[in-house]
């Protein structure tokens, strides 16, 4: 079987002949429902997952399956529509891959978004939250032989989230009008969602949301030593009781992500256009 390094240099080359010349500088990760950022992107070219070599194909609700290439706020960018999550059985290195991929493939930063449950009671449904620090219970994609031309075996934590990147967005979406909590991301592994319990636990220890992505990406990304700025969409609250009416269903998230995803695109593209 082919390993790990051959995997991601197959599938960066076959991805680099079909770019036409151009280099990415921005790498941004798409999450459940917030695919249509990418109908901004101009003079796309679409990548479908399944024509790359090594690739696997995205089996999430909303999560299409598309790496998209063109241009937006001036830059040129590589987004993925869709992600591959732990959940859906993928091994840490197949949920990563996109994103050493990425780095391959020459991108300076990374944009990284998702759909969340709002764990600070605060928190509304359609809010955007800049992620400003995570906590990671899923299993760290780190985990095995160090890949020495990506990164050092024991890499530095203690800013994930790029704070430049993060005052930035702050500025930007003060002078657009668009309001913006500043939180902590928790990932889980689902796919159950959380318990009462569990959600009072994951607040206590610090998480302002929860999810079941983004954070192995962050973590090869920073291992990359590519700067990162994170998003999640509060798509619902977190249950706190047993007796609260609302349940958790993944098509709900879907369609809040889809309403809060313009925001999300406008913002996006200003602070990549600030860069
Ligand atoms: N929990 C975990 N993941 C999620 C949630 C949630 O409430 N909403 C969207 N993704």
């Amino acid at each position: 079987m082919e390993n790990t390094t051959d995997r991601i240099e197959g599938a960066a080359r076959h991805i680099s002949s079909r770019l036409a010349g151009r280099v990415p500088q921005v790498g941004i990760v798409l999450g459940s429902g917030l695919g249509k950022l990418a109908d901004s992107i101009e003079d796309a070219i679409v990548i479908p997952y399944r024509e790359i070599p090594g690739f696997p194909v995205s089996t999430a609700i909303g999560h299409k399956g598309n790496f998209i290439v063109g241009t937006l706020g001036g830059k040129t960018v590589l987004a993925m529509q869709g992600r591959f999550h732990f959940y859906e059985g993928y091994g840490m290195d197949l949920v990563t891959l996109p994103i050493r991929v990425m780095s391959r493939l020459g991108i300076k930063y990374l944009f990284v978004s998702n759909a969340a449950g709002g764990a600070n009671p605060d928190f509304n449904v359609g809010d955007l939250m800049v992620i400003k620090d995570h906590i990671n219970l899923m299993p760290n994609p780190l985990i095995g032989p160090n890949l020495d031309d990506f990164g050092p075996r024991f890499p530095d934590m203690t800013a994930p989230y790029d704070l430049g990147l993060i005052a930035k967005a702050e500025e930007i979406a003060a002078s657009m009008g668009i309001s913006l909590r500043k939180g902590v991301y928790l990932a889980s592994t689902g796919p159950s969602y959380e318990t009462p319990a569990e959600v009072r636990y994951f607040r206590s220890i610090g998480a302002d949301a929860v999810g079941m992505s983004t954070v192995p990406e962050v973590i090869v990304a920073r291992h990359c030593g590519i700067p990162v700025f994170g998003m999640s969409v509060i798509t619902n609250k977190s249950n706190f009781d047993n007796v609260s009416e609302v349940l958790n269903d993944g098509d709900d998230v879907v369609l809040q992500a889809d309403i809060a995803a313009t925001k999300m695109t406008r913002l996006f593209t200003s602070l990549i256009a600030a860069l």
